[in-house]
């Protein structure tokens, strides 16, 4: 999956002849499943028009404050088309545009829109050869990178004057690769391992029947999504659970009891940097496994059980440098239940999941949690999606690896 995808992307496009090539750009950002909308400035329309650009976005391109030619026409809101975006490329960018873009000259929607703009800015110039390398055009280059836009530069090729030098606009896949390279490296979580449980364990009977729980999973997963989402580099042990992945760089282990999540989690546990011990792991197992299916008796059935391994307390006893997350299901004097525990499994933080609630637990597409760190800081959050509850805590573990 593309680090653009879901991102919205506002193509800025101006008047050079590369603006034909904006088109394809458009094309290709939507297959990466981004939402993409156009503003151009309105001489960009001589060489790309705008039915085009709408056509391929599926959105109402934007050239100026008003639409003239519509007498109910609304004022474009520039303010909000900018902070709409979670990224503006512009791509083809003149001479023109840039150095107005550098001196806050906002005569057109595209600039007042770069001007309110909050996101990441990405500039492709496209220009003739001695235009690019005018000491004005650089000094132009220089200034938007220190305002924290970013160059993406012009190749090496025949110019539309018949000039052969830099100035040709880079090519709609190379400034997506750009692009796509570029938000990867900037990852919050880029470079961290992430070792991840989820789902429950199922402790065999006999060959045909298990010891488990409800635990769908849901809540694992969508922590592993998140985590890849933002960069780092996921490893998913997952019990039995009918859930799929999206993200194709997460690398999920399948493991059936609590033996097998225990050894695998213990092998990732020692290279990673984050783990989050999600998993709803039976705390009991037959301690005889009949090797064939027993047999309807007469009278009841006894089955002696014995403890699984506690997998979070044990790499709670091997921590080094790892970030140990826990989780807790209480259902009386919780803060307290789960203070406890994150003291005496030598936890980093822990997430306590409320059952008093309507709409959370097992099975369910909402949580309510309340984040504990080592210090006793509580963090409650309200009833949410399971993404949500997942972005939340990911955004607070991001915050005490990176304080
Ligand atoms: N856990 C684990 N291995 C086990 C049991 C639990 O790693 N054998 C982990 C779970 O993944 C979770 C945390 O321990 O992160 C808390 O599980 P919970 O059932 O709430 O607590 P327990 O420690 O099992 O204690 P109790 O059931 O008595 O509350």
């Amino acid at each position: 999956m593309s680090v653009i995808s879901g991102k919205k992307v506002l193509l800025g496009v101006t008047a050079g002849i590369a603006a034909y090539k904006s088109a394809y750009l458009v094309r290709l950002l939507v297959k990466k499943g981004a939402e993409v909308r156009v503003v151009m400035t309105p001489s960009a329309k001589d060489f790309v028009t705008p039915l085009t650009l709408s056509t391929l976005s599926k959105n109402e391109v934007f050239s100026s404050f008003v639409d003239e030619e519509n007498e109910n026409a609304q004022w474009n809101n520039h303010v909000a088309l900018g902070l709409w975006a979670d990224l503006f490329l512009i791509a083809p960018a003149t001479a023109n545009t840039l150095s107005k873009m550098a001196q806050g000259n906002s005569d057109n929607l595209l600039i007042a829109t770069y001007l309110s703009a909050k996101c990441p800015v990405y500039f492709a110039p496209a220009m003739d050869l001695d235009m690019y390398q005018h000491p004005s055009t650089l000094k132009t280059f220089e200034i938007l990178q220190s305002f924290g836009n970013t160059i993406i530069p012009a190749t090496h090729g025949e110019l539309a004057s018949g000039l052969v030098g830099q100035g040709r606009m880079a090519e709609p896949e190379d400034i997506i690769a750009f692009l796509e390279e570029d938000i990867a490296r900037k990852l919050p979580l880029k470079g961290k391992k992430f070792l991840i449980t989820a789902g429950p364990t199922y402790e065999a009977i006999d060959p045909v029947r298990f010891i488990g729980n409800h635990s769908s999973g849901k809540m694992g997963y969508a922590i592993a999504e998140e985590s890849a989402r933002l960069g780092a580099e996921v490893v998913l042990i997952s019990g039995p659970t009918s859930l799929s992945l999206h993200n194709e760089s997460i690398r999920k282990i399948s493991v059936t009891s609590a033996q097998e999540m225990y050894e695998q989690a213990k092998h990732y546990f020692v290279s990673c940097d984050v783990a989050i011990l999600s998993a709803a792991v039976a705390d009991y197992r037959p301690k005889q496994v009949a090797v064939q299916k027993i047999k309807k008796m007469t009278t009841g059935l006894t089955l002696e059980l014995e403890k699984t391994p506690d997998i979070l307390a044990s790499l709670g006893v091997e921590k080094q440098d790892q970030f140990l997350v826990g989780f807790a299901l209480e259902t009386e004097n919780e803060l307290e239940n789960a203070k406890t525990k994150l003291k005496k499994k030598n936890l980093d933080l822990i997430v306590l999941n409320s059952l008093n609630d309507e709409g959370v637990g097992f099975g369910a597409d909402t949580n309510k949690v309340t984040l504990i760190d080592a210090s006793n800081k509580t963090y409650p959050f309200g009833v949410k999606e399971k993404g949500d509850v997942a972005k939340d805590i990911i955004q607070i573990i991001i915050e005490k690896i990176h304080a």
